[in-house]
């Protein structure tokens, strides 16, 4: 047989039953390629003994090199559709499906007891400030009113960084450095973080949040202090809520007061402490060189995890600040 038309015939099969366009590309190589099967038939001219023989094979193999070439070309283009059906299937999308749900975070829960106390306080004409965490035993201590070593300081142990600096046991050492530099008529109030050497119970934690208000003003009197104490109560936590009063010691005030709500929606109506209060000692007052006779002022500070606590129901405060996203997310304002 004639060596053209049988390596033709082998290369026609194999496009033939070649199955993917790779595999032609392939094909092209071994029989058209430069070092091609086809191609190295032309080597075998030179054997050939005349012109005409030499002409007539010479073009045998071209023609049989363009047979092979569109068969190669038409068999791709056959592939070619089917293997693009097939891809577009394999990439199919489904614009139908629904989303990766977004996780949505949320206020953290003291947070939004904060931003409620900054509504209904900065809606009673007082004004927000703060001060620092790390603070002067002077603003926790001395300024207001505790005499050295004085006993009332051990209710409030608490971590000494040095001989002057403490981390703050209550947000009251705002008033000091308030005082120093503002005048009367005045309405202040701040809300942050304390730390005790507390012994760390359901209420009891080493770090808190506090929220201490004062007011001075002329005439101030503790019929202020329970009229303002009665509505931010009421403000907080509903028209029903109820306030108590009972006399309780802090160096800073004179009188003092504890003071504690019930409400019949909560703990069976059972009073809970919030915090204390009472009129600005006026030692204190004193000292920053206003006149006692002319002005007179209150104070009251309570503890902003009670808050919570009483709208909520929860009766262990320190899972607000473990930092478990399984209780934070369930607090949504
Ligand atoms: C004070 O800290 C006073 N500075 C409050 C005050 C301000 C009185 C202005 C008079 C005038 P006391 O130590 O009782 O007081 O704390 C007040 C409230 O803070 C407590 O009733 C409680 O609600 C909260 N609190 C105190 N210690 C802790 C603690 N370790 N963990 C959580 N809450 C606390």
């Amino acid at each position: 047989m004639d060596p053209v038309e049988a390596l033709e015939g082998e290369a026609l099969a194999a496009v033939a039953s070649s199955g993917s366009t790779a595999e032609l590309r392939d094909l092209e190589v071994k029989y058209l390629g430069k070092s091609g099967l086809v191609t190295g038939l032309t080597r075998q001219i030179g054997s050939l003994p005349t012109p005409e023989e030499k002409k007539a094979f010479g073009a045998a193999v071209n023609d049989a090199k363009s047979r092979i070439q569109a068969a190669i070309d038409e068999r791709v283009a056959g592939l070619k559709g089917g293997e693009r059906a097939l891809q577009f299937e394999r990439e199919r999308i489904d614009v139908t499906m629904p989303g990766a749900k977004l996780r949505i975070g949320n206020e953290h829960v003291l947070q939004q007891a904060a931003n409620k106390i900054k509504r209904v306080l900065g809606g009673m004409g007082f004004q927000y400030m703060e001060s620092p965490e790390l603070e002067h035993v002077k603003y926790n201590f001395g300024a207001l009113n505790y005499p050295p070593d004085h006993p009332a300081m051990d209710d409030q142990d608490t971590f000494y960084i040095d001989d002057e600096l403490v981390l703050r046991t209550q947000t009251t050492s705002l008033q000091g450095r308030v005082f120093e530099y503002m005048k009367p008529p005045l309405r202040v109030f701040t809300i942050g973080r304390n730390f005790r050497n507390e012994a760390v119970d359901r209420t009891h934690n080493h770090t808190f949040h506090q929220v201490d208000a004062f007011m001075i003003d002329e005439g101030i009197s503790m019929a202020h202090l329970k009229g303002t104490l009665g509505a931010f109560a009421r403000a907080m936590f509903g028209e029903e809520v109820k306030v108590r009063f009972r006399p309780d010691f802090f160096p800073f005030v004179e009188p003092g007061v504890d003071y504690a709500i019930s409400t019949p929606k909560l703990f069976d109506g059972k009073w809970v402490e919030l915090g204390g209060a009472g009129l600005i000692h006026p030692n204190i007052l004193e000292s920053y060189g206003m006149d006692t006779n002319r002005w007179s002022g209150f104070a009251f500070g309570l503890g902003v995890e009670r808050i919570p606590m009483m709208a909520y129901g929860v009766d262990d405060l320190r899972l607000f600040l473990e930092n478990d996203l399984r209780v934070l997310e369930q607090f949504r304002d």
